[in-house]
């Protein structure tokens, strides 16, 4: 992935009544002096776990340059995290043991502990006996009801802690829970390096793209991506639409689309969502071509039809390869792409090729240096690997809920924190 200027998000405050947060506030770890400091790293651990072992290491992999760098710093590092969602109650699945040992595995000559607790004595403990350069991984914040309702008792335990706070968990930003918002009130808080690319990559997608900026937006339904579509619209040049979204929008405009998926109640949301891309001249683009099915099964017999002819017994899948053919065409008329939603059923194959198809001609693009391609979502980044394209694109974020949060036009509650609060813990 490309390196991104952290300096051209300095000015990104209050344009267009998006992400509001003043980010030139942020601070961020380069140049810090963290020698013989504890340092709480909070970050975003929330990884797949099956029967002790970490089945996808992206969200860890992605903060070991913050971890290194504060290592060689001479910092005494503590990790906090969640895992999953085990509301104030601890359970085996939900253990961050398994997680340390890939941490450890992962940094190789770095001394990595676990301790099994995050607040308390057994957690003051684990830090107390701490060297410099070392690391502590924190057993999951959520076995605290505290956490999930930002309670400052349960916040100041935690700082207690330690010295400093560093942020690198951008991917539970949309969460107002106490080691992301409440402890940016009680500690100096800086942005760790995975935190600071992610809104630095963001801004340049939505706040501040080389034009044209064009957005593809997939998913199954409508319902729960109104206000990304509402707010891409007044944001990009041009927003193609595509999977089962798509459906709702033909529909809207009275095509027939056969037992595609199709949101009825919808309709006049997306007449509204279509209203607002004229008024802020962002041209909608719909598929003009569909691979279609009888049924939503792996290899299931396909046809491919034109927008309007497609019978009644047959339900959408992927875009055709008249639409792939336009796609790529406006890809090198653009000079940035955001994309969230793969364009067809791609679990499924073949209906994943129109995903895929696209996600490497982006990807090619950006190689040579001609576009700016920016991807988040569980699906999309899924998507994105099982194409082979997922080191190609310029960022592809690892954030699932916060991203589209991101998209939506939100301005996300640790982020915030981050800008308003950095300097709070200064005067403590
Ligand atoms: C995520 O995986 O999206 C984050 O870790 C947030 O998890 P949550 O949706 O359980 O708050
Ligand atoms: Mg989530």
């Amino acid at each position: 992935m490309n390196d991104i200027d952290v300096s051209t998000i300095a000015c990104a405050a209050n344009v267009n009544g998006g992400n509001k947060s003043d980010f030139s506030r942020i601070r961020t770890i380069d140049g810090l002096d963290v020698r013989g400091k504890r340092v709480l790293l909070r970050v975003d651990f929330n990884v797949p776990v099956q029967d002790g072992t970490v089945t996808d290491t992206t969200r860890i992999a992605r903060v070991l340059p913050t971890i290194r760098q504060l290592s060689i710093g001479g910092a005494k590092i503590v990790v906090l995290t969640h895992l999953g969602r085990p509301k104030g109650r601890p359970s085996p699945e939900t253990s961050l043991a398994p997680v340390a040992a890939k941490v450890a595995e992962l940094l190789g000559s770095v001394p990595v502990h676990f301790v099994k607790d995050c607040v308390g004595e057994e957690a003051k403990r684990g830090v107390a006996a701490l060297k410099p350069g070392e690391v502590a991984v924190l057993e999951n914040l959520r076995y605290h009801e505290g956490e999930e309702k930002n309670d400052m008792g349960f916040a100041r335990a935690l700082a207690e802690l330690g010295d400093l706070y560093v942020d690198d968990a951008f991917s539970s930003s949309h969460r107002a829970h106490a080691s992301v918002e409440g402890i940016t009130h009680l500690l100096p808080a800086y942005a760790g390096l995975l935190m600071m690319a992610e809104i630095t990559a963001l801004d340049r997608a939505l706040e501040h793209p080389a034009r044209p900026v064009m957005a593809i937006a997939g998913g199954a339904k409508v319902s729960t991506k109104i206000q990304v579509l509402t707010n891409l619209t007044e944001r990009m040049d041009a927003l193609v639409l595509a999977g089962g979204m798509a459906s709702t929008f033909l529909y809207a405009q009275s095509v027939e689309i056969g037992r595609s998926l199709c949101q009825p109640d919808a309709v006049p949301v997306v007449k509204e969502i279509m209203e607002r891309a004229r008024q802020h001249n962002c041209e909608i683009v719909l598929p003009q071509d569909f691979v279609v099915a009888k049924e939503l099964k792996s290899e299931a017999d396909w046809r491919i039809y034109d927008v309007g002819n497609i019978p009644q017994d047959q339900m959408i899948l992927d875009i055709g390869p008249k639409s792939v053919a336009d796609l790529k065409r406006r890809f090198g008329t653009i000079k940035t792409l955001v994309w969230n939603g793969p364009v067809g059923a791609f679990e499924f194959a073949p209906f994943g090729n129109g995903t895929y198809e696209l996600m490497r001609e982006a990807a090619r693009l950006v190689r040579e240096g001609r576009l700016v391609a920016i991807a988040g979502g569980g699906d999309t980044v899924a998507a994105l690997n099982a194409a082979g394209v997922g080191q190609d694109f310029t960022y592809v974020s690892t954030a699932g809920g916060a991203f589209l949060e991101w998209l939506e036009g939100k301005t996300l509650p640790a982020v915030a924190a981050l800008a308003e609060n950095g300097l709070k813990g200064l005067a403590l």
